[in-house]
């Protein structure tokens, strides 16, 4: 077992540094609805996952949307990635409009990557590292074969993995090191705007505070815009600069992480905070100071 290279002299070396790659994302009054329940019992009827629902997320930053399971989150990621369409309402990245229309904006599907919870689910099991990660860069087109080979040792070696990783298949990998895996892949395809759907809720506590800090040094190297999902406000609290909380597919309350947390307005986010308790301020302290020490098993 060996410890990883510090990630910032690998990114001080890498062509990532200083890109500012990020762009403003913004939804305007999103509307989407469900049809549930079966027509021919008579019991159809559409629910609203989203309701009305407007966020900004300035270039470079990191808003944080938390709510209880099934308050609507991943509905509005998958709105703002295009694999859903709204009922009404407008995502724009960069002041541009890209739910207009049906047709998918070109290079969108690049710009905009998601991060999901389970990266074991969108990681094919019989490829390895090299292939899972290269994968974006061939299929965009984005560079030339030699080049490819370069930019995936330096993809995996900025999200904390070291080289044999290359070669090796999902499988070999703990749940920490994959969600590395996917954000590698994810990073591959030189993406403007990230949203993190709950991409350490699977995770141990340690290893949930190792990959946020990597999220965290990333987008200080990149300038990258983050939409981070979590149903645990204590957990994301520390890394985002806005949050957002929604109830039934709105949005009830907005602003400063910490305030939001220490003096929640809205009954909704005080059950919320009191449904995730950081008790001991000490234990609070060495998470957010938590060392990032992943390893690869030999
Ligand atoms: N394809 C779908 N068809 C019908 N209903 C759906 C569909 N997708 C989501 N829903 C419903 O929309 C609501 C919001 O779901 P969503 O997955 O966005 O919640 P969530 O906040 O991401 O929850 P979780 O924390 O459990 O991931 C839920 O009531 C869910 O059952
Ligand atoms: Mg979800």
């Amino acid at each position: 077992m060996s410890e990883n290279p510090p990630r910032t002299e690998l990114m001080g070396s890498s062509e990532f540094t200083n890109h500012h790659l990020g762009r403003t994302l913004e939804v305007r009054n999103l509307v989407k609805s469900f049809k549930v329940g079966s027509e021919s019992f008579g019991k159809a009827e559409r629910i609203k996952a989203v309701d009305d629902v407007s966020l900004f997320v300035p270039a470079g930053t990191t808003m944080g949307l938390v709510g209880e399971s099934g308050s609507g989150k991943s509905t509005i990621a998958r709105l703002i990635c295009r694999l859903l369409e709204p009922d009404s309402g407008q995502v724009l990245v960069d002041g541009d409009e890209v739910t207009a229309g049906t047709k998918i904006p070109k290079g969108y599907a690049r710009k905009v990557q998601i991060v999901f919870q389970d990266p074991t689910a969108s990681l094919n099991p019989r490829w390895k590292v090299r292939r899972l990660v290269a994968e974006g860069i061939r299929v965009h087109g984005l560079r030339s074969r030699s080049e490819t080979k370069e930019r995936v040792a330096e993809l995996v070696s900025l999200v904390g993995l070291p080289e044999h990783a290359l070669d090796r298949y999902p499988h070999e990998f703990s749940g920490g090191q994959r969600q590395r895996i996917a954000i590698a892949r994810a990073l591959a395809v030189e993406p403007e705007v990230l949203v993190l759907d709950e991409p350490v809720s699977a995770l141990d506590v340690s290893v949930q505070a190792q990959i946020l800090v990597l999220l965290q040094e990333l987008q200080a190297a990149s300038g990258l815009t983050y939409l981070l999902i979590a149903h645990d406000l204590a957990v994301v609290e520390r890394f985002c600069d806005e949050v957002a909380v929604i109830e039934s597919g709105r949005i009830v309350e907005a602003g400063d992480p910490e305030i939001i947390h220490s003096r929640p307005e809205h009954p909704y986010t005080k059950a919320l905070v009191e449904a995730h308790p950081v008790p001991d301020p000490h234990e609070r302290t060495m998470y957010v100071h938590a060392q990032d020490k992943a390893e690869v098993a030999e």
